[in-house]
């Protein structure tokens, strides 16, 4: 089959094979060229650090899940184990990036000699635990690290069977802002009419930290978690502009409630000396934020700014500068006063945002999106479901099932 990118509301729709190889072997490079030397203080060598060797990465097939995946795999020979949820291809459908990625990096890892597996499946369900703990067993006896990176529009709770979708919306009142599709580079007003109090409970059940803390809880009954083991979930703030849609939206609830269980899964962890982490990473194109309103607007502002000022960073970039100088540099792990990592120090930075809302305010409604890199972002967008390759002749005729 000839396989074309279709994307529908910021949604892509298909992924290619050998661009979602050509993505996953990209990433490795950096990752290998780095950790074998380097002189940039931010992306140090991992020779003499103590990373962790056996890591479990829930939604670790693409985004900042896959980028952990690939920096412990191939900056650290970990051995490691996915968890996500992918649809797989056949003669006539091409499956999810997820599933091509995972394809890619198991066949990298394992030429390599590392073990590399995944379980797919609905990562808030008591069977994919079941599975994944006889996969720990079977191959790797206990983990040192695990990686809460999902990020799902659903969740059925495991005892009661209930179903909670995640919604993305303001609380309180209707937010009305500018926003920009990644197709088109016109401007337009967008309104998000506020959530209910059920849709915000119902956001955090899924996005919160319960299904964390259920992972850790059950990992550490089955004595699956290393002497000092660590987990990290992934968080995000953003600006001002944003708050309303996300921070002091559905979702924020959701990342409080998400980092408030850091502090109590530490204290369980206590019992092996392990520690829990919420690291808040910087906006980037994924398949979730994507279709998260006036963030793609935010993100193409925020690129241009920060490629000016040479401090653009992708997913890689940004797990590998939180592995080796933030989690496992050898000092202590540094925190903001909430007891969050924040590798989205560069992000945040007040000259940065301060360029970025001059930015903001020059936008107009129906007018082509000016001083952003709305280009930079939808090569991202592209790339991530393995479109926009220069090399690779996308009208060729091939098997969607082969990676
Ligand atoms: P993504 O959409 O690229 O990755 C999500 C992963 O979760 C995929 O591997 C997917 O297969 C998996 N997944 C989703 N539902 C699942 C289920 N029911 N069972 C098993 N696996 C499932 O998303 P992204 O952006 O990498 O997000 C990961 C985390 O990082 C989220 O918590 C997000 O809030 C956070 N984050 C994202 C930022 C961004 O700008 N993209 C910024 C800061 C934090």
């Amino acid at each position: 089959m000839i396989i074309t990118k279709k994307v529908l509301r910021n949604v892509s729709l298909t992924a290619h094979p050998k661009g979602c190889r050509r993505y996953v072997e990209d990433q490795i490079a950096w990752v290998e060229e780095h950790a074998k030397q380097s002189d940039n203080p931010h992306y140090p060598s991992t020779t003499g650090l103590h990373m962790p060797k056996r890591v479990l990465v829930l939604g670790g097939s693409t985004g900042y899940g896959l980028s952990s995946r690939i920096v412990a795999a191939f900056g650290h020979n970990s051995d490691t184990i996915n968890v996500s949820f992918e649809r797989e291809p056949s003669e006539n459908k091409t499956a999810t990036p997820g599933w091509y990625n995972t394809m890619a990096f198991e066949n990298l890892a394992k030429r390599k000699g590392l073990k590399a597996f995944s379980v797919f499946g609905d990562a808030f369900s008591n069977q994919t635990k079941e599975a994944v703990a006889r996969k720990i067993e079977q191959e790797l006896g206990q983990i040192d690290l695990v990686i809460y990176s999902l990020a799902s529009p659903l969740r059925n709770d495991p005892v009661t069977g209930q179903a909670y979708k995640s919604v993305l919306k303001p609380i309180g009142d209707a937010f009305t802002a500018l926003s920009v599709d990644l197709e088109s580079d016109i401007v337009k007003q967008a309104t998000i009419e506020p959530a209910t109090e059920e849709q915000v409970a119902e956001t955090v059940k899924v996005m919160g930290g319960e299904d964390w803390s259920l992972w850790i809880d059950f990992l550490l009954q089955r004595n699956l978690l290393a002497h000092e083991a660590m987990t990290v979930a992934y968080s995000y703030i953003g600006p001002k502009i944003t708050y309303p849609v996300y921070r002091e939206g559905t979702i924020g609830k959701a990342k409080e409630h998400l980092e408030n269980s850091a502090e109590e899964l530490t204290n369980k962890l206590k019992a092996i000396n392990g520690q829990a982490y919420v690291s808040v990473n910087k906006a980037l194109v994924t398949r979730a934020s994507a279709v998260i309103p006036v963030v793609p607007l935010y993100m193409a502002l925020l690129y241009q700014v920060m490629k000016e000022k040479g401090l653009h960073e992708h997913c890689t970039q940004q797990i590998y500068r939180l592995f080796t100088t933030m989690l496992f540099s050898g000092n202590a792990v540094p925190t903001d006063n909430d007891g969050r990592v924040r590798v989205d120090d560069w992000e945040m930075r007040s000259d940065i945002q301060a360029e970025v809302e001059r930015r903001w305010a020059l936008q107009q409604e129906g007018k082509s999106l000016v001083q952003g890199d709305l280009g930079g972002v939808w090569e991202e967008y592209e790339q991530i479901h393995g479109f926009g390759f220069g090399d690779i002749d996308y009208s060729k005729d091939i098997d969607p099932r082969i990676v």
